[in-house]
C-alpha cells in the first residue's frame, strides 16, 4: 500500500491531509483495479477507483459533526462490473443520449451504439466508466487529490478521434470535490463528460431523498420526447413542476400529472443554467437540503446545463453493506451539456476539433445548514 500524508503544521490538534492507496480487485481482462483514499483535514473523506474514476464512498458532516457515507455504490469490483446504473462513475465520450445513435459532423454520419432503447447512452456499451484510468495522487497544503488520464482512440465505440482526456478530483479544507475536465482531440468530436454520483444526504441506504430541499438556478429546461429525447424547446419553469428557483422539496409535485413527468417517470431532465459574467468562471447551479441531518451541497460549474435525475432504481440493486436500493433513493445531479447536442444546431455546441482544447470545471461544496 502506497501513502502520501501531509501535516498542516498550523497548532494542535494538527489537521492531516491524506491520500492512502490500496487494492480494490481485478477486471475481467486482469487488470489491477485501486481504490484511492482522499481525506483532508477535517476528516470529509472520499474513496475513489481508478475503475471508472468512480466514487465509492463520500463521508462528510451533518449539523453535529456526525460522518455518513452520502452517495450510492457497492463494496465490491465484481458488483461494479455486473451491473451499475454508473454508480458515482466518469461519464465519457458524450454524457447522456444521442438520439438514434446517430449523429452528422462535417458532413459524415457516425453511428454508436443503442443501449438505451432506441438511443445511445453515456458513451456506449463501454464508456469511460468502464476503463481504466491512470492515476497520479497529489497533495497541496490546503487540498489533496487525483489526476486521472484515459486515451479513447479513434474510433472507440463509434467516435471520431483519439481524445486525450484528464480528469483532476480536488478535496479541498473548505469541503468541496471540484472536478475539472480536459481533453484534445485530432478529428472533430463530440465531447460532454460528466460525473455520476447518486446522492443520499441523509445517508447512503437511509430511505428515499423526496424530502430533500432542492433550489435550482435555472429558468428553463429541455423537454423531451418519451424516449428522453430533447424536444429542442427551452421551455419556462414557472407553472411547472420543474420549478426549482425557490427550495422546494422533490416529492413536493413529482407525481402531478404532467406529460414530462410521465416521461421521467419524476424527474429525467436537463435544466438550462442561468448564466451570467465569465463563462469560465463556475456559477452556481444548484443547492440541495437534507432536513434532518443538516447537510446542504451546492453545486458550482462552468456547464450550461444540470441533468437531474433518480428515478431508476427500483430496489433489485443492493449496495453497500446489503442495502437495498428502494426507488428514488438517490438523486443524480450531472453538470453537463445539453443531451442530444450534436443533433440540435440550436443547443451550446459539444463539437471539439483538434487544436481547441475542452475545459469544465464543477464543485460540489458540501456544508450544514442549523
Ligand atoms: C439518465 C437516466 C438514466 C441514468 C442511468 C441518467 O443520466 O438521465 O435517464 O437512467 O443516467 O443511470
Amino acid at each position: 500500500m502506497l501513502a502520501w500524508s501531509t501535516a498542516c503544521a498550523r497548532g494542535a490538534p494538527r489537521p492531516v491531509a491524506s491520500v492512502t492507496r490500496a487494492p480494490f480487485g481485478t477486471t475481467d481482462r486482469g487488470e489491477s483495479v485501486s481504490a484511492y483514499t482522499l481525506k483532508n483535514a477535517n476528516g470529509m473523506e472520499a474513496r475513489v477507483l481508478d475503475y471508472g474514476g468512480i466514487i465509492v464512498s463520500l463521508r462528510v458532516p451533518d449539523r453535529h459533526g456526525r460522518f455518513d457515507d452520502v452517495v450510492l455504490g457497492y463494496d465490491s469490483l465484481p458488483a461494479y462490473l455486473r451491473a451499475s446504473p454508473y454508480f458515482g462513475a466518469i461519464i465519457g465520450r458524450y454524457g447522456n443520449r444521442i438520439a438514434h445513435g446517430r449523429f452528422t459532423l462535417d458532413g459524415k454520419t457516425y453511428t454508436l451504439a443503442k443501449n438505451n432503447g432506441p438511443n445511445h447512452l453515456h458513451g456506449g456499451l463501454k464508456g469511460f466508466d468502464k476503463v481504466v484510468w491512470d492515476v497520479a495522487p497529489f497533495e497541496h497544503p490546503d487540498s489533496v487529490g487525483l489526476v486521472l488520464r484515459y486515451t479513447s482512440r479513434d474510433g472507440e465505440e463509434g467516435y471520431p478521434g483519439t481524445l486525450r482526456t484528464t480528469v483532476t478530483y480536488t478535496l479541498t479544507s473548505a469541503n468541496e470535490l471540484i472536478f475539472d475536465y480536459s481533453a484534445t482531440t485530432d478529428r472533430a468530436t463530440p465531447v460532454n463528460l460528466t460525473q455520476h454520483s447518486y446522492f443520499n444526504l441523509a445517508g447512503d441506504g437511509k430511505g428515499d431523498i423526496l424530502g430533500h430541499v432542492v433550489t435550482l438556478n435555472a429558468d428553463r429546461f429541455t423537454p423531451v420526447d418519451s424516449t428522453l429525447i430533447p424536444t429542442g424547446e427551452l421551455k419556462r419553469v414557472a407553472g411547472t413542476p420543474f420549478d426549482f428557483r425557490t427550495p422546494t422539496p422533490i416529492g413536493e409535485r413529482i407525481d402531478q400529472d404532467d406529460v414530462q413527468l410521465r416521461y421521467g417517470p419524476g424527474y429525467d431532465h436537463n435544466f438550462v443554467l442561468n448564466k451570467a459574467g465569465d463563462a469560465h468562471d463556475p456559477t452556481f447551479a444548484a443547492r440541495v437540503y437534507e432536513p434532518a441531518s443538516g447537510r446542504v451541497m451546492e453545486i458550482y460549474t462552468t456547464e450550461p446545463g444540470l441533468l437531474y435525475s433518480g428515478n431508476f432504481l427500483d430496489g433489485t440493486l443492493h449496495g453497500k453493506g446489503g442495502v437495498v436500493y428502494r426507488r428514488r433513493y438517490g438523486f443524480a445531479m450531472e453538470t453537463q451539456h445539453y443531451p442530444d447536442s450534436p443533433n440540435k444546431p440550436t443547443f451550446p455546441s459539444t463539437t471539439l476539433r483538434p487544436g481547441e482544447s475542452y475545459h469544465s470545471r464543477t464543485i460540489y461544496k458540501f456544508g450544514v445548514q442549523p
